[in-house]
């Protein structure tokens, strides 16, 4: 598959589960891609994993100068910017709300909301030169649902829905489109974060419970966000913008 033409995407968050499966995915189908995270190391074996259709740099999203950095490399390396997967997120605390301390407010809100807003501001000026793009937010089932013990987590993941549908208003006359991945479940350290801490000791207890809530009995894999991630930053959703994209296995359908 050819979908991405030698199109260049970068990616943050993109050591973690689903950032790296859509790095795999995009290079299959032919695109280049900027991969970036928190800790540069494990941005260095993900780009000698990759090869030679990636490059990588240590970044920190909620900061404004490490994401102009990761948009200036892919201009630097590959000459164009097509897309950028705004997909680095935190789960912060499992609490109740009157249990959430003000510093869990701020660094959920700054990683999940700001880290993208920033992501959306370095990127513009580099999809408007060329032509067009695709921007893809990482949301979630908890940005159209509320969660009990996750209020600042649902809270940012609902707020990025607006600024995408906003957005895709916005930018549509430029050519470039807005979408949101929303995962539900996923079966990686996020989700096992989330268990531990809901029960400690009995993260298993929890995963049942959410599989029961889920149509097809499981929780979906970082692949199959992948692909529908990899679909929204390709030419072959070159109609879509302005909405949300789950893969929650049935879970929103009840
Ligand atoms: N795992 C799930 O069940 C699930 C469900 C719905 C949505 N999501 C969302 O998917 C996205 C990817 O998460 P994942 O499931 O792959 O989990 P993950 O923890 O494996 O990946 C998240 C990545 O974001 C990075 N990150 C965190 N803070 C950062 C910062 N300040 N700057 C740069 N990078 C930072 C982490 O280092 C990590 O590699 C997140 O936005 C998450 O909220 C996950």
């Amino acid at each position: 598959m050819s979908d991405f033409k030698n199109h260049v995407v970068a990616i943050t968050g993109a050591t973690g589960g689903i950032g790296r499966a859509t790095a795999r995915a995009i290079i299959a189908r032919g695109g280049r891609v900027v991969v970036s995270d928190l800790d540069a190391s494990k941005v260095q074996d993900l780009v000698e994993e990759l090869g030679q259709h990636a490059v990588g740099l240590a970044v920190n999203v909620t900061q404004a100068a490490d994401n102009q950095a990761m948009v200036d490399l892919a201009e630097q390396s590959f000459g164009q910017l097509n897309g950028v997967f705004l997909n680095a997120g935190i789960e912060g605390q499992v609490a109740p709300f009157e249990q959430q301390s003000e510093s869990a407010w701020e660094d959920v809100f700054n990683v999940n909301f700001h880290g993208v807003r920033l992501g959306v501001q370095a990127a513009l000026p580099a999809l408007e030169r060329s032509g067009g793009g695709s921007i893809v937010m990482t949301s979630s089932v908890a940005g159209l649902r509320g969660a009990p013990g996750l209020c600042p987590y649902v809270a940012s993941k609902h707020a990025l829905i607006g600024l995408m549908r906003s957005l895709a208003s916005e930018l549509g006359p430029k050519g470039i489109r807005v979408n949101t991945l929303n995962p539900g479940p996923v079966d990686n350290r996020m989700m096992r974060s989330i268990e531990e801490q809901s029960k400690p000791g009995q993260g298993e207890v929890v995963k049942q419970a959410f599989t029961t809530r889920i149509p097809m009995g499981r929780y979906v894999t970082n692949e199959e966000c992948a692909h529908m991630a990899a679909f929204l930053l390709s030419d072959a959703s070159s109609g879509v913008s302005g909405n949300t994209y789950l893969v929650d296995g049935g879970y929103c359908a009840g």
